[in-house]
């Protein structure tokens, strides 16, 4: 078994970086060299040993505090740098803050009415986790559920307002249910005890389909930008009015989450296929060869999303990475012997290449693609990387940044041109230029064949 490579490897990164001339300081972060990581697992991480693994994050901090170090790319982009003074310190900071087990019930249909109507319903009087750690990978899974879709990210004013408003609340992918019920709020206790509505994971990473939630598919719909701009127009609450002005560009299905003021808003991305990705996040930004990096991401996210007041237990940071690895589209017949599969050998395999259709980082001058969240000081690296292509017919629009509206037009070179009038997009679209030189029959089948991922 591998050990995580912890602060040695920190260190020759940083001996590595620092022979040849000391770069300055207040540039936008450098490229730095991505250290070599196996594409391919040696050891496929079976469930005892990442039961195992999940004790070592819960119980032993120097080895929390090695993986966190080992998965951050670029130390000094704001996600890192964030992460890096406030995590795995032991007796400091993020370590220190009490862990905050919440009252909170995910939304249901008659909640939901009566939220309509500006009322607060009762929150039950049991917290989210029973306080037992399961033994079980399934058990891990089914908490980690529990978790995605109750455990509140923050309490959202601009929610609690939306929803007394059907329409606007329909209109920016605030999706419900066949019975109504509403994937991704909660009603919970807040730390200062009040009653609040929160967003959780599902707000983003669920869709409601034919009435059926599909856990794990990008929310295309949801529009926080408008929601939270038209809270803004109507409560007449100040906000800085090139933030406003921005939050209606980002669109259905994007988000700025970044922690730097750039415009730099990306696409929600389906959560399939996470096991074979060895980088995670649109830019890479954090190293993923240890599910220790996906429990830390998870954990990280909750407590800076609840303002670093408090921190989820740590079971249940490694439940929802247990769960997130197992989301699963469902049952695919991936039309292997087809002629639009030899066309991807050639064309996109030497990228697309692990077992989900994606890959390693690349340098963002070699992909082309718009490059400020690559070069973002929020989570910037430099790099983006291959992502998966599971279940891509339905992932539109595309593209770390959603500027491209189909898979036609991804292909087609007539984006590259000025005048291109693209349906979401009026103008060049650069980068990603594989495959635009297919023949019309070849296109059409790399089409088809990428239909049955
Ligand atoms: C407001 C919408 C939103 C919410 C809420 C949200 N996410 Fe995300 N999530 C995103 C966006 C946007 C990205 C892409 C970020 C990037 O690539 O830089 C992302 C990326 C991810 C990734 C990385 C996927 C990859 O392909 O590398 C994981 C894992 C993830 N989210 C899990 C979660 C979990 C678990 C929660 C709940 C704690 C959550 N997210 C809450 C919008 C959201
Ligand atoms: C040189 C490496 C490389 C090759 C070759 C390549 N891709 Fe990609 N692909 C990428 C990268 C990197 C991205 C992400 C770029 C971004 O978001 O800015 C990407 C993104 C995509 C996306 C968008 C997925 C999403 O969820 O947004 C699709 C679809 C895709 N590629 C299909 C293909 C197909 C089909 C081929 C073959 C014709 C191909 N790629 C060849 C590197 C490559």
């Amino acid at each position: 078994m591998k050990a995580v490579l912890g602060a040695s490897w920190l260190a020759m990164l940083a001996a590595a970086l620092a022979c040849g001339k000391p770069s300055p300081p207040a540039e936008p972060s450098p490229a730095p060299e991505v250290a070599e990581v196996a594409e391919e697992l040696a050891e496929p991480w079976s469930d005892a040993w990442m039961l195992r693994e999940g004790q070592r994050f819960i119980h032993d901090t120097p080895y929390r505090r090695a993986a966190l170090e080992h998965s951050l790319v670029n130390p000094d982009n704001l996600y890192s740098s964030q992460r890096l003074s406030s995590y795995g310190l032991g007796d400091r900071r993020w370590d220190r803050l009490p862990q905050w087990n919440p009252r909170s019930v995910p939304v249901d249909a008659s909640m939901a009415a009566q939220l309509e109507q500006g009322e607060f319903p009762e929150v039950p009087i049991e917290r989210l986790w029973d306080g037992v750690e399961p033994t079980t990978m399934q058990g891990w899974v089914s908490l980690g559920r529990r978790v995605f879709f109750g455990y509140p990210m923050r309490a959202e004013v601009y929610m609690e307002w939306g929803l007394t408003k059907r329409a606007l609340a329909d209109a920016v992918g605030v999706e419900r249910d066949a019975r109504g019920d509403i994937p991704g709020l909660v009603l919970f206790v807040d730390t200062d005890r009040q009653v609040r509505v929160g967003i959780t994971c599902a707000i983003c990473h669920t869709a409601v389909r034919d009435g059926q939630v599909v856990e794990g598919a990008a929310r295309r719909s949801f529009d926080y930008g408008r929601l939270r701009a038209e809270y803004f127009e109507d409560t007449g609450e100040w906000v800085e009015p090139g933030l406003a002005e921005r939050m209606t560009q980002w669109g259905p299905g994007r988000a700025d989450v970044t922690e730097d003021d750039d415009e730099d808003p990306v696409t929600i991305p389906d959560l399939w296929g996470l096991r074979d990705q060895r980088w995670l996040t649109q830019a890479g930004t954090i190293r993923h060869d240890s599910p220790l990096a996906l429990a830390i991401r998870q954990e990280t996210q909750l407590t800076d999303s609840n303002h670093a007041m408090v921190r989820p237990p740590r079971a249940l940071a490694w439940a929802l990475a247990m769960y997130v690895y197992a989301l699963d589209p469902g049952p695919r017949t991936v039309a292997k012997d087809s002629p639009g599969a030899a066309v991807f050998e050639v064309h996109c395999k030497r990228c697309h290449s692990n077992a989900s259709y994606g890959g390693r980082v690349l340098p963002h001058e070699s992909v082309g693609t718009d490059p400020a969240l690559a070069t973002g000081r929020g989570r910037g690296t430099g790099h983006y990387r291959v992502p998966n292509l599971v279940r891509v017919a339905d992932g539109a629009p595309f593209l770390h940044d959603g500027t491209v509206a189909s898979l036609d037009e991804l292909l087609s070179a007539e984006r590259l041109s000025p005048d291109f009038e693209g349906r979401l997009r009026k103008g060049a679209i650069p980068g990603h230029t594989a495959g635009m030189d297919l023949s019309p029959t070849d296109r059409a089948d790399l089409i088809a064949f990428l239909q049955t991922l």
